[in-house]
């Protein structure tokens, strides 16, 4: 591809996805551009690592739109004015919808932290230590209009800490750090 693709990052929590992206376009592991950070979560914690990232923050409540169309178009007029290339979900826990999936065919990326299908949604790591599952692991994949669902980019295998939610979580967060960044990076300079 050529040129630097810009993207933007859409979160609903903490960011450390984000920060990881971010970190990795800095030490020149990938090349992009990260341009705009979305929130649907007005005052999330990735407004602040943006903020200290000096990321551009677009924060946009769904609840003040009277419909999922209006409130992806607000979206959309952003992205079309920073030239969005790429969107990257990090955590953004809501249904792409139809404005933004024609707006941007096969370049939207999402991550989430178990083997698909295994375990869509939301908490799939409780899941599946209720499960009881041994291994779990994360995926990353092209977003479609389902719940975690769209073709499998990338998966790696994290071994489940028995009873232990909180040592599995950073296990599975390690992963993802680096596996998202690996991925985008293979997936930009085909
Ligand atoms: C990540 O574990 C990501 O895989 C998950 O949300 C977390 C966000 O963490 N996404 C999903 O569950 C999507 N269905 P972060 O805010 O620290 O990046």
């Amino acid at each position: 591809m050529a040129g630097i693709p810009k993207f933007a990052v859409f979160a609903s929590g903490s960011g450390s996805n984000f920060q990881a992206i971010h970190d990795a376009v800095k030490a020149g592991k990938l090349s992009g551009q990260a341009v705009l950070v979305v929130t649907d979560k007005p005052g999330a914690f990735v407004e602040e690592r943006a903020r200290i990232a000096g990321v551009e923050t677009f924060a946009i409540s769904p609840s003040t739109f009277s419909s999922k169309e209006l409130y992806e178009k607000e979206i959309l007029q952003k992205l079309v004015e920073l030239e969005v290339e790429w969107i990257v979900l990090a955590g953004y826990m809501r249904l792409i919808g139809n404005v933004l999936l024609e707006a941007y065919p096969s370049r939207i990326i999402n991550i989430h932290p178990s083997l698909l299908p295994s375990f869509p949604g939301k908490d799939a790591i409780g899941k599946a230590m209720v499960h009881g599952v041994k291994v779990t692991g994360v995926t990353v994949h092209y977003v479609d209009a389902g719940m975690d669902t769209g073709p499998i980019l990338a998966q790696q295998v994290v071994e489940v800490v028995a009873g232990d939610r909180e040592q599995t979580e950073e296990r599975i967060h390690a992963v993802e750090h680096e596996l998202y960044t690996k991925t985008l990076q293979q997936l930009w300079s085909r």
